[in-house]
């Protein structure tokens, strides 16, 4: 689906949505309970308007019903379930959930994706809406506040949006879950976790040949997600 003209008026009127590649915008809110950030992303398709772990926002949906058919939602991760009931039962979306095999999740996410009206489970390698093809990652942990299991989805253009497992700085660095993520109780970085974490992000950025990185808390990587994860790479597991 083309961008019209007349969505830029109206993308101006909210001033919320930040363009970010051809046809993906961007828009974000603080964490109410912690010191992050919720990022959305939206993409403009031809079977309507997808959305990727979408936070609520004051004039979203207003703004949403002038740009278009809101497709679907697409969730990384069931912690990033956000918006997605309101969606669900408000306007009937179809809501697109990872199988997780994890049992990590809390009681009070499982409750809310129990309530969702129109919960449709996804595996890797299945086809997603707008050609979205999702890869799993689950990255062993030594510390269980925050597991790893999760989808990384790959648009057409070659973009990736992950779940918590990386996030850009604002520098186009790559931060790990661990390196952004800290809570008060355990405010340090666990050299392992790093590492382990970083091992599967760079699989899937090598498996996808990704250009772009789209995350749901901190900045995205704009075309310079290879070079970025060459850097990185030098600094976690000390390749030349
Ligand atoms: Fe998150």
């Amino acid at each position: 689906m083309k961008i019209k003209s007349g969505n830029f008026q109206v993308i101006g009127k909210y001033q919320m949505l930040y363009p970010v590649t051809r046809r993906v915008f961007r828009w974000s809110t603080p964490d109410p309970e912690w010191y992050w950030n919720m990022v959305g992303h939206l993409i403009f398709s031809n079977e309507g308007i997808i959305m990727i772990d979408p936070p609520n926002v004051p004039g979203l949906i207003d703004a949403l019903k002038r740009l278009g058919n809101i497709e679907a939602v697409i969730l990384t991760t069931a912690d990033h379930l956000r918006a997605a009931p309101y969606f669900s039962w408000a306007y009937g979306v179809d809501i697109y959930l990872p199988r997780q095999v994890g049992n990590h999740l809390g009681d009070d996410v499982k409750y809310r994706v129990g309530r969702l009206k129109n919960p449709i489970l996804f595996n890797e390698g299945e086809s997603l809406p707008c050609g979205i093809r999702p890869f799993s990652v689950q990255v062993p942990r030594t510390k269980p506040y925050h597991s790893v299991d999760e989808m990384v989805l790959l648009t057409q253009d070659g973009e990736i949006f992950t779940g918590d497992l990386i996030m850009g700085s604002n520098e186009g660095k790559i931060l790990t879950l661990d390196e952004f993520f800290h809570h008060p109780s355990d405010s340090i970085p666990n050299e392992t976790d790093i590492i382990h974490n970083f091992i599967e992000v760079e699989k899937v950025i090598k498996k996808t040949k990704a250009k772009s990185l789209l995350v749901p808390h901190g900045y995205d990587i704009i075309g310079t997600l290879p070079q970025a994860t060459s850097e990185k790479a030098k600094t976690v597991l000390k390749t030349p």
